[in-house]
This record gives structure tokens, sequence and C-alpha cells, in this order.
């Protein structure tokens, strides 16, 4: 590649909205001088630059505290620096500098050299041209002749002066539940050392202007998009700036790169959000359906599935399959995914796992019976499996017991009684394949759930730190069966939403939310979920009356509803519920038929209001809009006030209660028409400005509203 630095020191890249500017220091450092609005083509970069320059103040080294995209000790920095290697304990000050550049207006390529150090790093910044999303991406590549211990590498250190601190907290069965803080001093930040994505600690990360909201305020919202350890944090510089770095979490010794070895990080992808995070979310959401999103999931509508999990854990038995089989293909189910439980031993969950053989007890003549009863019902199988695990208990372990990640005579915790194999290794990589690969070539499996069900404590391949490794050879296995099957689909799951991330994302056409299907819950965790995932995505199920993660009862329609607005599924024992409630949900099935292309394509806005009791989301389409307003707690007052929709354009809208309660008339001493189901027609800016007025909604219920916009766009 032609390097050379740009002309004037400066470059612009520019999407339809927006303009980042970025120049080169004659010290040889890039940095983004400027990431806002698109600015007019004909600005003169050079006056810009001695327009926003800052002064330097007295107490810091006589540049200033080095703002760069890559701040170092060795250029003067002395808040967290965006890498940090060593030689040996030598070695450990780094001063890279801009060794050449190619850039176009999408797109800069940059190389910085430590000639010193005797290494390299090549950068790179994407502008996507539609939506604005920035993508980094960083290498560093060892040019000595001795080895070069890497200890941190941040796949994207971003300056900014945003405080409000927005981060993801969580746990089993209750993934994406926000946590704000505003960063005064010192730094805000998570670590992950789970081995997975995690629940508690997912690598997203929300910096904002004091008190941003969901339509107001500036925002960056960033993602590394890696199924790992990590760390993401904001830091309060010395000189009152922030900085917000995100990398992969190495443990030390982990990576220690010969002569001409490289290091890449994963990308980092980060939306700018102008007004509020809604505005964030619909460029990610675009982005990741442009760019990062299978195709597979633009081939078909998203198959309604039903799910064997709860319905009968690990008691199978095939004419019991085969009846919730029919009731799910009566009720407009599409894919029937048999979950854990249907392989050797596994009658509980402390045995079983790296054999992958079919139970012969549970299943005498294989799956065929059950998998083509389910086809004959016209539904897809799909198959639940933990590729990268293994039970004490299995042939495999019996025979392999080196085939685990840790350390051999060093006894480390369980994780639901399972360990991860090393899949570094060549031979149990391939032995894990070619078993994944034999079922799938005997049955018409279009599916696979992909499970992870423990965290790693022992990451240790030979003796070695192999995290990194590790991922990098999981994302190979999941290529290469995808590779081998074009068809298939593929859930990605880690006990619940702990494996949410973008590089999933690029090898599943389906992310498994949460375990927890009581809708009380499950509508903040979508929420949380809805802020950097489309709703095509996102799994979400219609559970049993009585939520099994929560003990916590609740009605059809609100089960059901929640299960609505993303990629929906079923999964309670259907001989549990009554005809009644059977065709109550397949109503709903058929509702969501009709709207899931809308949804696919749709942009979600989180609603804001007042009263903390309700949830409320909108999808907006083209033409259509649907509105979800769920009643969580008891609300202070017996009057809701108006919902305020934003995002709707101009003109007049249509709008019709979906779904009245038998109660509509008799809860309230007055209902007006649209409480009762009748179409009203609202101008969007009442709906903007004034709000959809609400019916009397008891806690546990919830309202959808769809809106059809009259006339075009325009008017
Ligand atoms: C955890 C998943 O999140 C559940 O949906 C289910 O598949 C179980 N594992 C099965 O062991």
């Amino acid at each position: 590649m032609a390097m050379s630095t740009p002309a004037g020191g400066h470059h612009r890249l520019d999407s339809s909205n927006d303009t980042v500017v970025l120049q080169f220091r004659e010290e040889g450092l890039p940095e983004i001088l400027h990431w806002g609005t698109r600015l007019p083509d004909e600005i003169d970069l050079e006056e810009f630059r001695r327009a926003v320059e800052r002064p330097v103040p007295h107490g810091l080294f006589d540049l200033g505290e080095a703002p760069s995209l890559i701040p170092q000790a060795g250029s003067g920095f002395t808040g967290h620096p965006a890498i940090q290697v060593h030689r040996g304990g030598y070695d450990t000050i780094t001063d890279f500098r801009l060794a050449g550049c190619q850039a176009d207006s999408a797109k800069i390529n940059f190389v910085l050299n430590d000639e010193t150090l005797a290494a390299t790093l090549l950068v790179q910044l994407m502008l996507d041209p539609t939506t604005g999303v920035l993508t980094s991406r960083i290498k560093l590549t060892n040019t000595g002749a001795d080895g070069l211990n890497l200890d941190w590498l941040a796949g994207l250190t971003l300056a900014t002066e945003y405080a409000d601190i927005t981060q993801f907290d969580g746990r089993w069965a209750l993934e994406f539940q926000l946590v704000r803080q505003y960063l005064s001093s010192g730094q805000i930040g998570k670590e992950n050392r789970t081995g997975r994505t995690s629940h508690h600690s997912p690598p997203f990360l929300i910096a904002g202007e004091k008190g941003f909201g969901e339509n107001h305020g500036a925002v960056i919202a960033l993602h590394l998009a890696w199924s790992g350890n990590h760390k993401l944090f904001a830091e309060r510089l010395r000189d009152g700036r922030i900085q917000l770095q995100c990398g992969v979490l190495l443990t030390p010794g982990e990576v220690i790169l010969k002569r001409a070895e490289s290091w890449e990080s994963p990308p980092v992808y980060v939306a700018r959000g102008e007004r509020g995070l809604n505005d964030a979310s619909r460029k990610l959401h675009a982005f990741v359906r442009q760019n990062l999103l299978s195709p597979r999931i633009a081939k078909k509508p998203r198959p309604v599935h039903f799910n064997t999990w709860e319905a009968v854990y690990f008691q199978h038995d095939l004419a019991k399959l085969k009846t919730l089989a029919d009731l799910a293909a009566d009720m407009g189910v599409e894919r029937f995914v048999l979950d854990d439980g249907w392989f050797k031993r596994r009658i509980n969950d402390r045995a079983g796992l790296g054999d992958w053989e079919v139970d012969d007890i549970k299943y005498p003549d294989g799956l065929s019976p059950l998998i083509n009863h389910v086809i004959a019902r016209g539904m897809e199988f799909g198959l639940w499996v933990e590729p990268e695990m293994v039970n004490s208990d299995s042939d495999l372990m019996r025979a392999h017991p080196d085939w685990i990640l840790g350390i051999q005579g060093r006894a480390q915790p369980l994780g639901r009684s399972q360990y991860m194999l090393d899949l570094t290794r060549r031979d149990a990589f391939d032995a894990i394949f070619e078993k994944l690969d034999a079922l799938l070539r005997q049955y018409p499996i279009s599916y696979l759930k992909w499970d992870a069900n423990r965290d790693v404590s022992h990451g240790l391949s030979a003796g070695r730190p192999a995290m990194y490794s590790q991922i990098q050879a999981l994302y190979r296995l999941l290529d290469r069966i995808r590779d081998a099957h074009k068809d298939i689909e593929v859930e990605a799951c880690a006990s619940g939403g702990a494996r949410a991330d973008y590089a999933m994302l690029t090898r599943a056409e389906r992310i498994w939310t949460s375990d927890c299907n009581d809708p009380y819950d499950r509508q903040t965790i979508q929420r949380g979920f809805s802020i950097f995932f489309p709703p095509e995505v996102m799994g979400c199920h219609v559970g049993p009356r009585r939520a099994h993660t929560t003990g916590r009862e609740a009605s059809t329609a609100f089960r059901a509803y929640t299960a609505f607005f993303g990629h929906m599924g079923i999964e309670a024992n259907l001989l549990d519920l009554t005809a009644q409630e059977r065709l109550q949900i397949a109503t709903v099935i058929r509702e969501h038929k009709r709207w899931r292309d809308h949804l696919r394509h749709a942009q979600i806005m989180r609603l804001e209001y007042d009263d903390r009791s309700i949830c409320a989301f909108v999808a907006i389409g083209e033409a259509s809009a649907l509105i979800s307003v769920a009643h969580l707690s008891s609300s202070p007052y017996p009057l809701l006030a108006p919902l305020r929709v934003p995002g709707l354009g101009r003109g007049n809208w249509s709008v019709q209660q979906l779904n009245i309660p038998p109660a509509a008339r008799s809860r309230v001493k007055y209902a007006p028409p649209l409480s009762l189901g009748e179409k009203v027609i609202l101008p969007a800016l009442v709906l903007r400005e004034q709000g959809v007025p609400l019916p009397v909604i008891a806690v546990g219920e919830v309202a959808i509203f769809a809106l059809h916009r009259l006339g075009t766009a325009n008017e």
C-alpha cells in the first residue's frame, strides 16, 4: 500500500450525516479533531484546525496531555495508555509515530512506527457512508528480533467531553440492565474475565452529554465485537478531558509476538447520536443490518419457534414431543427446536456433554422419528448443542482428559459440572467438528442452538494463557460448520444472554436474549438489548403462565405481546395450557406474522415516560408503526398521561389499539373510542408533542397500537 502523510496534515471522512476530521501533528500522532454533523464540503481544514485548537495550560507537559488516537507515555500522556508492551521487562515506553497513510473519503489506514521499540501499528478507521457508524481496527507487528509481550492494545481510544456514562449490568436471567454514573474523577469501567461475552459486563459503553435521554443530548455508543475477556472504561484525564478505551483483556504472557508476528484487536464499532440514544441505536441497527447480519436472515421471514427446554427439560419422551410438535404446529409454529437432553446419558446436567451421540434409551430409533414428524407437520427442525464444553462423565473426557482448558493436576472450579474444551488443540477442534458435521449430515437439521454454559476460570492451554486463541478457535469452528452446511442457521446462546455481541452476530441469525421469559423483567431486558441490536435477531419466547426463573405469574396476552417484538417463539409445556390459552397465543402469532417483515426493517425507538411503571417503545417503518406500552408496576395515578411518540415525521396517522382487553368498557366510567378499538386519526406532530392517549391498563397488561400513515411521508 502506498503510504504518505495527507496534505496539510489533515483528512476528513464523510458519511451522509457525519464528518470526522483527523489531524496529524508534527510530532506524528493522529488525532480526531472533530466528529460531528457533516461539515460543509468547502471548509478549509487548516482554518478549521486553527479555529478549534485549544490552549495548553501550565502544569502539564509542554505540548499538553498529548491527545491522540494512540495515547502513550512516550509522547507525554499520563492517563491509561492505548498500548502496553515490554520485552522481558524492558522497552516499556512506546512512542509510535506516523510513518504513512492511505485514505479516501470513507476510510483511512495509517502506519505508525516505533523504531526504538522495533514495532509497527496499522490502524484503520472507516466511517460508514450511509449510517455514519465508525469502525476501528488496529494491528501490532513486532519487527524486532526478540519476543514482544503485549499486555494491552486498545481497539479504539476516543477523546470526548461526555461524562454521563452508561454501561450494562446484569446476571443470569436479568441481562442488559442499564447502570448510569457520572464520571467526576478517575475511571468508570468494567472488566470481563468470564471467558464469555458476559451477563454482568458485556462489551458496550455509552457516554453522553450530562442528562442525555433517549431523544435528546449527544451520545457516543461503543461496542467491542468480541466474545471473550475484555475491558472498557471511561477515564477523566488530568486536563479534564475524558478518554474512552476498549480492548481485549489479555492475561500477562498471553501474547508474546515473535519477529514479524502480529496481533490484531477485534473491531470496535461506534455510533454518534446527535439527539439521544435512539439516534445512536437507529444508526447501529441500520449498520448491523447492512454490514453484519447474515444474508440468511433476509432470505426468509424469521420462523416462529417452539423450544422444548422449559416444556420438558431433560425428560425427553418421543410420544410427548410429537404431541408438543402437533400442538405447536397448530398454533402456527414454524421451527421446532429440540433443546438440551437428547444425547447419551443426559438425564441431568452432569453428564454427556462432548459425546454428541443420540441417546438410545430416549430415542431407540435415533432422532429420525421425531424429525420426520416435525417436518411432516410443516416445521423445520433445530437442535441444541454446546460444542465447546465437556462433562467429566463423558466418553470424550475419559478418552482425552487433557483436552480441556486448564492445567493437568491443578483442580479448577466446575461450572454446571462441565469444563471447556481446549479448541486451540487441533485434535480436539477436529473431533468436535466431525461430531457436529456427522449429525448435520445424518439428519435434516436446519438450525443449531449453540450454547455455552460455564464461565472460564482457567483459560490455559499447555500451561499458557489462551483465552484469546480459544475465542478465535470458537469463531473458526462456527465458520467451518457454516461453510460446510450453507443453509444452517445458528442461535448464539450462553446461559441465556451471555453471548450477545457483533462477532457472534456475523455467525448467528439469532441471539438468545435471556433465560427469563417473565414479561415483567423481559420488557426491561429487551429494552436494554434493543440499544445495540435490531429486533429480528432478538430471541423472545412466550413462557409458561408462571415464569420458571422468577416464579411470577403473567397473563397470556402480556407474555405473548412481549415475545411478539423480536424473533418470536414459545417455550412452555403446551399441554399445561388450556385450549383457550393456546388459541390466544396462536392469534398473537398470526398477528406477529403480519408484522414480522415490518419489524425486520423497523426503527425501534425506546419511549420516555415520566411514570416509571410504564415501559414503552415504538417500531417505526415507512408507512406503519407499532407501539407497545407495558404496565409493569402500580402507577401512582389512576389516569396514565398520554405517551409522546417522536420519529413519525409529518402528516397524519391512523391509530388503533390492536388488543382490547375484555374489561375495557367496564373498568372505566367512560372509555373513549380509541380505548374501545376504534381507529382515530392523529397528526404526527400531535403524536410527538401531545402523545397518544393511553387507556387504563392494569398492571401486567400491555397495550399495542397499530399506526398507518395516511398519504405520503411528505404531507
Ligand atoms: C441455557 C440456555 O440459556 C437455555 O435456554 C437452555 O438451552 C439450557 N442452557 C439447556 O441446558
